[in-house]
């Protein structure tokens, strides 16, 4: 079977509520698309003027973090009922730069991870190495770590479900975009790993993104390889470019 393309924005720190809904006006038209998943992950004051925006649209809305708690003293967070409750289906979890500036580590992902799956929210799962760890040949090994301790005690029937997003850090914000085949050799290695373990049924099933500087005119080539189910979008995903991005294969 074959797998449904997601094609997800991140919008990081950017748009006001009124932005954010000027911005899903503009893009409306121009992401209307029925084969792929579009998802935009907005931050979390856009959150429900977003919803109210793209009702009655293929745009589905989706954070950018959430806490793994239920609820209680921890001031400043958003808890995953609170997202379900304003209608969100994906949350990002372990962006690099959260890890980079908000000290999440591996396990604090398979902590969300789980939570998500608790609240049936997608997770869609970030991954990827330095440029020294890739100079230093240790790309697979490393990126096969993150998968592993994220996805730990997450079951085969939720595995299916998640969304992985390979983004390598030098590829983030720098115009630097992976080349096809470095892309699609790290999403093939994520798949096996994820076979590895729990079975082929699941790795067929669970869709794995690129992310790092897509543009329109990478978009094409990116999105056909055989590993490839589409991709998280930064810079990009602000801009009409994006009605693009999701069309690209037209
Ligand atoms: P970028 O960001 O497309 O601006 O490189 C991607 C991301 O961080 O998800």
């Amino acid at each position: 079977m074959a797998r449904r393309k997601i094609i997800a924005g991140n919008w990081k720190m950017n748009m006001t509520p009124s932005q954010a809904v000027a911005l899903i006006e503009t893009l409306k038209p121009l992401v209307k698309k029925d084969d792929v998943d579009v998802v935009f992950c907005v931050p979390a004051i856009d959150i429900i003027p977003a919803i109210e925006a793209a009702k009655d649209t293929n745009i589905q809305i989706g954070a950018e973090n959430m806490y793994f708690e239920e609820k209680g003293a921890y001031t400043g967070e958003i808890s995953p009922e609170m997202l379900v409750d304003a209608g969100v289906k994906y949350v990002i979890i372990g962006h690099s730069e959260r890890r980079e500036y908000f000290a999440e580590t591996d396990e604090t992902v398979n902590k969300k991870v789980l939570k998500a799956f608790e609240h049936d929210l997608t997770p869609i799962i970030c991954c990827g190495e330095t440029l020294t760890q890739r100079e230093q040949g240790v790309t697979i090994d490393f990126i096969r770590q993150q998968i592993k301790i994220a996805f730990l005690n997450v079951t085969a029937q939720q595995a299916a479900d998640a969304v992985i997003a390979y983004e390598p850090i030098w590829a983030i914000g720098t115009g630097k975009v992976a080349t096809t085949e470095q892309a699609q050799e790290v999403c093939k290695a994520i798949r096996d790993c994820i076979a590895e373990i729990y079975d082929e049924a699941t790795a067929a099933a669970i869709r794995i993104q690129y992310g790092g500087s897509v543009s329109a005119s990478s978009a094409p080539e990116l999105f056909a390889q055989a590993d490839i189910d589409g991709g998280l979008v930064g810079g990009a995903s602000l801009k009409k470019d994006f009605g693009q991005i999701v069309n690209y294969n037209k």
